[in-house]
């Protein structure tokens, strides 16, 4: 009975050896997800010059997308427990918290895609931010704005951002293009009306699940380009996940040096306690601790002060 009971364990044990590793790696998700087809050039099309806007179809495989999609989710959630304790929209906190960015090479589906986008924009993989991964729901939107930068703080840490790779996780029904309203020549882009009115204000590109966008915000002589000037229209019907990629002049990945300084000691915004509690100073210095010459918004709850 003994020995019966113990080789009928052993066989389980033997049958699932098997399985184990096959659900390990389901896990990670580097086995079980389908790759895209290796870069192919001819899936890639210039739309635009001035800007330099390219799109490529089918850059992630469709189980790609919902990988991704899947990691957000999670995170997503996370920031929402955190985020209802201020009382701010989901959206714009998961923005200053940077709660919805996948770690670089966080497994090996991101991990690949980073080494596609590297080799696609022939840019570093160590000048690259974070994966960013959004959601816009029924309405939401992004109003036009640039990439690079304004301000001097958020150039410290790998110079102004050079180029954006957008990545569409679904497909949306009506609505959510990606528009880019002071590219050269874009009233001559033929558009029928399952485009919406927003798209009709600038070239525009339709969000379809694994295609990507590759656009340059800064000349090739390293001068911001007014001209990448860009916004996403509000869904009108479905939901949109996208994820920007955004790739600096040099690298992200060396954090610039932060001085110690006791001047300026002082949280700058109601949220700093709750934000260096999360770890943000630590993931977020330059916004939070500053470098030299810009102070960052949370110095006192980052204890960055001598007294
Ligand atoms: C590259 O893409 C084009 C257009 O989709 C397709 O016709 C061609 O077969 C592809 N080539 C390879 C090698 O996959
Ligand atoms: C915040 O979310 C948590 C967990 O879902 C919940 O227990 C708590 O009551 C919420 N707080 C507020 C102020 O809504």
């Amino acid at each position: 009975m003994r020995l019966r009971g113990v080789l009928l364990v052993l066989a389980l044990l033997l049958a699932a050896t098997g399985v184990v590793p096959v659900l390990l790696l389901g896990e990670d998700g580097g086995d079980v997800v389908a790759p895209a087809p290796p870069f192919n050039s001819s899936r890639v099309k210039a739309v635009s010059w001035q800007p330099r806007i390219f799109v490529y179809k089918g850059f992630l495989s469709d189980a790609e997308c919902d990988h991704l999609v899947t990691l957000a989710k999670k995170k997503i959630q996370r920031s929402m427990v955190a985020d209802n304790q201020s009382g701010k929209s989901v959206m714009s906190e998961v923005r200053t918290s940077s709660g919805m960015f996948l770690n670089k090479r966080q497994d090996p589906v991101v991990s690949r895609i980073e080494e596609r986008i590297a080799a696609w924009t022939f840019l570093p993989q160590e000048n690259a931010e974070n994966m960013q991964i959004l959601r816009y729901e029924h309405g939401q939107k992004y109003e036009p704005h640039f990439d690079y930068f304004h301000d001097k703080i958020n150039q410290v840490r790998g110079g102004h951002r050079y180029a954006t790779v957008l990545m569409y996780l679904s497909t949306v029904d009506k609505g959510g293009e990606t528009v880019f309203p002071n590219a050269k020549g874009w009233e001559s882009q033929p558009k029928d009306d399952t485009f919406s009115e927003c798209a009709h204000q600038g070239l525009a590109v339709k969000p379809v699940k694994g295609d990507a966008v590759l656009f340059f915000s800064l000349h090739v002589d390293g001068v911001p380009d007014p001209l990448s000037l860009h916004g996403s229209c509000p869904v009108i019907q479905g939901e949109k996940w996208s994820a920007p990629k955004w790739i600096h002049v040099r690298s992200y990945e060396n954090p610039p040096v932060v001085p110690k300084d006791t001047r300026g000691c002082a949280d700058k915004s109601e949220h700093c306690a709750e934000w260096a509690a999360a770890g943000e100073c630590g993931k977020n210095p330059v916004y939070m601790v500053g470098a030299e010459g810009a102070p960052g918004q949370c110095r006192k709850s980052c204890n960055v002060c001598d007294s």
